[in-house]
């Protein structure tokens, strides 16, 4: 294994819809390092892997259950039972407003016959994979919106640490990292909760990036979305800040998001993405849609 870390961004979601167990079990086959899970509650408290607590963005809920949405307009997962998610179809990623699917070289819209999953049926899918291929592929499940769930009245952290222990994870041994983009949530899941797993703590603006020292009082590495890595290009040359030193300093690792070949904003290729973030900006792995292109760049 090369020594940075492949992470698949909701699956192979640049070829198959996103956290659908097809794009799991193709980026198993693709050789990353971790696989990621999303998770958000349903109404009967069972973690459900996908990325929003909205359903209307990748489900048929809006045809299927027309009378139950919010004042808002939106559908929440949190509104629905385990056996009511499951009657859903899954399809690519699309705005609810227009219908158009937001990645349009992707998988075509509403073509195949996908569902939604928990957490517990993914685990049992990859520890399944891992047996009969030899490999040893981690998990990399994320606690959503945890401010959201508690206004619920649920604690997702805790139902979720519990599901992972059950699973044999439990310490930074076990091939498992946490992730979270609540500071505060984060942070409790080491005091309070007393979790002795590998942790992440996510981030999104140059604000976080001055509190590294107070993330390393509990989180074991940072996410960062991957610009804040980047400083300018001169002269087709790009310049770096602080934050990969500033992490590596407080022994933090820096697993930078998201690498994807059709969004490469500031990039020509996607070789040069990776070239940028992970040879001359020193990351040590990070997440990606194209979990193939990253894994055949590594190899060189
Ligand atoms: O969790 C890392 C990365 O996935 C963060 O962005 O919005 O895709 O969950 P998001
Ligand atoms: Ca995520």
């Amino acid at each position: 294994m090369n020594s940075k870390t492949v992470i698949a961004h909701r699956g192979a979601s640049g070829y198959l819809p996103e956290h659908t167990i097809a794009s799991k079990i193709m980026a198993h086959a693709m050789n990353v390092d971790f696989i990621e899970q999303d998770l958000v509650l349903s109404k009967d408290d069972v973690p459900i892997v996908i990325h929003d607590i909205y359903l209307d963005d990748v489900t048929d809920v809006a045809k299927k259950f027309k009378d139950r949405k919010r004042v808002d307009g939106r559908y929440y997962v949190i509104d629905f039972t385990l056996d009511e998610l499951k009657t859903l179809i899954v399809t690519e990623r699309f705005n609810p407003k227009t219908g158009k699917q937001v990645y349009s070289n992707r998988f075509p819209i509403w073509k195949g016959n996908f569902k939604l999953h928990s957490l517990q049926e993914e685990i049992e899918l990859i520890q399944s994979l891992n047996k009969t291929t030899g490999k040893n592929i981690g998990i990399y499940p994320e606690i959503k919106n945890p401010a959201f769930h508690n206004n619920e009245g649920k604690d997702i952290s805790t139902i979720v640490l519990k599901i992972l222990s059950e699973n044999g994870y439990k310490t930074k041994k076990d091939r498992c990292i946490l992730q979270c983009f609540d500071t505060r949530e984060l942070e409790r899941i080491r005091k309070e909760l007393q979790s002795n797993l590998t942790l992440v703590q996510l981030i999104e603006s140059v604000e976080e990036t001055k509190q590294f020292k107070h993330f390393a009082n509990y989180a074991d590495g940072v996410g960062p979305w991957y610009k804040l890595m980047l400083s300018e290009i001169v002269d087709e040359k790009f310049t770096f800040t602080s934050l990969v030193n500033d992490a590596h300093k407080l022994g933090l690792v820096v697993h930078p998001y998201t690498f994807r070949a059709d969004q490469l904003a500031e990039f020509d290729s996607f070789e040069q993405m990776m070239q940028v973030i992970l040879i001359e900006g020193k990351a040590d792995g990070g997440f990606t849609d194209f979990p193939d292109l990253m894994v055949n760049f590594l190899k060189h």
